[in-house]
């Protein structure tokens, strides 16, 4: 499945809807991301989600913050944010340094500009099928599985990790009574007994554990639908940037047995970020609609 593909039509369709948006006078969707200290990664994906924002016509702030900063000032610029009419979709990106807590900044955002879906609010309503912001990865691997019309009914899917940002989600909307979704799902994590077996059964496997190449062939059976959540950095002396970018996949001996597999780089990455993007117009929709 070619993420970069999907992400891109997605990306295409948001951008003929803002163009119609703002012709009817109405402002481009606004989206507020903070970055709190200087982790490469987190660098890498706020950088891509701006330019992102560029790119199809939505306004960004970026609003970089030190990691000495005290949790009570990361609060109050969230509430400056959520108190200023001209932003729709507020993100802090995570992880945040270990002396300030993720769940309270993350239910300090206003639950209508929580475009990554964290709030506890938007998790609530998502658990219970109620209309909400749904987290961007497993959002954007439900619209990879959307756009390859994949019948995921009935399946046996297994998803490994317990994330709150992807292996928990994912595995509510796997469940879920919709199409993609109607899987009856295995969540597995550290302490799953016999995880080779359990995998062996799978029609679907979404790997977003955070272990470069923990997927091997022989945990996946013939036929079987494989997505790859991985994005780890190992260290690679050929590469210009010294690391290589690796998935939980080993997809060069897992991906001939399989129906659909998503690669890494090229696969999942893109779809968080084209949802992203979706959400922050659902949120502008949203305003807009309050308003009038
Ligand atoms: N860190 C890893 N994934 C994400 C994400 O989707 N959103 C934010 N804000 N932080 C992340």
């Amino acid at each position: 499945m070619d993420g970069q593909l999907v992400s891109q039509a997605t990306k295409d369709e948001l951008k003929i809807r803002i163009a119609q948006w703002v012709k009817e006078g109405k402002k481009a969707p606004h989206l507020a991301a903070i970055l709190v200290g200087h982790n490469g990664a987190s660098e890498t994906y706020v950088g891509s989600k701006v330019r992102t924002c560029e790119e199809i016509g939505y306004v960004s702030t970026l609003i970089r913050l030190e990691d000495t900063i005290s949790e009570e000032r990361l609060l109050q610029t969230i509430r400056d944010l959520n108190n200023d009419d001209a932003v729709d979709g507020i993100l802090v990106q995570l992880p945040l340094p270990k002396s300030i807590s993720e769940q309270k900044v993350i239910d300090t955002i206003d639950a209508s500009k929580d475009v990554d879906g964290f709030h506890s609010l938007n998790m609530g309503r998502m658990v219970q099928g109620l209309p909400g912001f749904v987290p961007a990865t497993p959002h954007g691997i439900m619209l990879l599985l959307e756009y390859y019309k994949i019948d995921t009914r009935g399946m046996n899917a297994v998803v490994i990790g317990r994330s709150n940002i992807v292996g928990r989600p994912m595995s509510i909307l796997l469940s879920g009574a919709t199409n993609p979704g109607n899987c009856t799902v295995t969540i597995c994590h550290s302490h799953t007994r016999n995880i080779k077996a359990i995998c062996r059964e799978a029609d679907l496997i979404v790997a977003a554990l955070g272990k470069p190449l923990f997927l091997t062939e022989d945990m996946v059976k013939e036929g079987a639908i494989v997505i790859d959540v991985g994005i780890s950095r190992v260290p690679d002396a050929s590469k210009k940037r010294g690391y290589a970018i690796r998935g939980d996949v080993d997809f060069e001996n897992v991906a001939p047995k399989c129906s659909y597999i998503t690669p890494v780089p090229g696969g999942v990455g893109p779809m968080t970020i084209a949802a992203l993007m979706r959400n922050t117009f659902r949120a502008a929709e949203a305003k807009q609609s309050r308003k009038a």
